[in-house]
């Protein structure tokens, strides 16, 4: 059947970020009839011009055809309508300071829903929730409005930087509170996706998103902690993951770095969260949360460190390399990233450091508006540095020349790499030095060495 004579082919996705826009413009491209809703004039403005107010591969392609054919348009409130309509809600789910979940959103949409709607409308939560949000908070919402309604949590599982993509092929998960919320989901992202997983209620679809970011969280964790042990002695941790592989598939780490992001940040709080009152425990995410969260706390110790050791006071210049919360796929994300948390972290021990940053993808302009210093070109901002850290793994930076930089750099100069890409064929001496995260020791180097 073609999406444009499917029956819930009218919806209204509400909260227009990453994933609310994304999401819509792809439904429109599809020939969904969608209507955003977003409350950030930045956002709207930027659609205004056709575009998303973000960078994400061929979305602004998308928006700019289908806002132009009428299939995608948008408003700061929900319009009336005699259709039966399909609400997405796709609304930020932060946590506060003490970790706890923030759920102001969640609640003045729901609310708004349940004013909008009509009697048979569908309402389906995707924003990423502590455990018996939809049930406890959004339907009793949705009930006091006296209007049926079929309500399913159908939780977003794109990557940034590869969202489309990843749209029309990912498994979509549906629960719902009843059999025929549950068929009439699933008919719906079978329009979307040819892979529909249908699971027993709405908690167990709640429950597989947050264990889906624990488990990533963890993964990335257990190779963090290999190189916080590794730091204290002489053994590159870089060199115990890749070799320790090798042709040995049990063992199976990622390499160590910074954990960023707006998701990975707060899920595992938001899972442990789910857990209070219950009697369990989140032992294992809020330790991997912990150990993730160590690694620029470790390193910007060991930096400054070095730094206040060899480098004078006048010439302390520190350049921070990829700002955005990850290199890959790439992004101009800012939520989460590690590289701003160092940044902080090594103002406030430094005290009289000059602090700079360069990105590939984000132009400086845009990182001097939010207060960073910046350049127009690497090799600007590179000048006269005594310390250069490489946070994000944008591929951009496996390129960059360190020994030519180091040999035309007249004093002492640091250069931390936190991906270790360099661990095994950069030799810089004297009182210029090259380190990594998970080679805070120096692994020396033996009889070993790249096969
Ligand atoms: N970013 C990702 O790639 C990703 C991936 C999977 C899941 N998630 C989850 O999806 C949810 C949304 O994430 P995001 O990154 O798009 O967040 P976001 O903060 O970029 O977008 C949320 C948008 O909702 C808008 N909004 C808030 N209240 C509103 C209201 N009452 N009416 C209209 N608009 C309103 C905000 O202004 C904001 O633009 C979160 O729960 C997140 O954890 C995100």
């Amino acid at each position: 059947m073609l999406v444009e004579d499917f029956e819930d082919k009218h919806v209204v996705v509400i909260g227009l970020g990453y994933v609310g826009l994304t999401l819509g413009a792809y439904l429109s491209e599809l020939g969904f009839q969608v209507h955003g809703v977003e409350i950030r004039d930045l956002v709207l403005d930027s659609l205004n011009k056709g575009e998303a107010f973000f960078w994400e591969p061929k979305l602004d392609e998308l928006i700019a055809r289908n806002i132009e054919k009428g299939s995608l348009t948008y408003s700061k409130e929900i319009p009336e309508s005699n259709h039966k309509r399909v609400f997405i809600i796709t609304v930020g789910t932060p946590i506060d300071k003490d970790k706890n979940a923030i759920l102001h959103s969640i609640t003045n949409v729901s609310a708004q829903v349940a004013e909008a709607m009509n009697d048979g409308d569908m309402v389906i939560l995707r924003s990423t929730v502590k455990l018996n949000t939809t049930t406890n908070i959004v339907k009793p919402i949705l009930e006091s409005s006296g209007k049926n309604f079929d309500l399913a949590f159908c939780p977003e599982r794109t990557l940034e930087g590869a969202a489309l993509m990843e749209l029309g092929a990912l498994p979509q998960i549906v629960g719902a509170a009843s059999s025929r919320a549950r068929d009439r989901a699933a008919n719906f992202f079978q329009q979307v996706t040819p892979n529909v997983v249908n699971v027993s209620n709405i908690e167990t679809a709640e429950m597989i998103k947050l264990v889906d970011n624990m488990q990533r969280d963890v993964y990335f964790a257990v190779s963090n902690e290999v190189a916080h042990l590794c730091n204290s002695q002489p053994i590159r941790a870089s060199e115990v993951i890749s070799a320790g592989k090798l042709g040995y598939k049990r063992t199976n780490l990622a390499s160590p770095g910074p954990v960023g992001g707006p998701c990975l940040e707060k899920d595992s709080y938001l899972l442990s969260e789910s857990m209070e009152g219950f009697g369990g425990l989140a032992r294992i995410a809020i330790a991997a949360r912990a150990t993730n969260e160590n690694v620029i706390t470790e390193a910007s110790e060991f930096i400054s460190n070095w730094i206040n050791k060899n480098v004078v006071k006048s010439r302390k210049k520190v350049v921070v390399l990829g700002v955005a919360f990850k290199g890959v796929p790439e992004t101009n994300d800012l939520r989460g990233s590690p590289s701003i948390t160092l940044m902080d972290s090594l103002s406030k021990i430094l005290g009289d450091a000059d602090i700079y940053c360069w990105d590939p993808v984000i132009p400086h302009s845009e990182l001097e508006l939010l207060g960073f210093r910046s350049g127009s070109t690497l090799s600007q901002v590179l000048l006269d540095t005594s310390a250069i850290i490489l946070v994000n793994n944008h591929p951009y930076f496996d390129n960059i020349d360190l020994v030519s930089i180091s040999e035309s750099s007249d004093g002492p100069l640091l250069i931390y790499d936190f991906w270790g890409r360099n661990d095994q064929n950069l030799f810089l001496a004297g009182n210029k030095q090259y380190y990594s995260w998970g080679n805070h020791s120096k692994g020396s180097f033996g009889v070993g060495g790249k096969n």
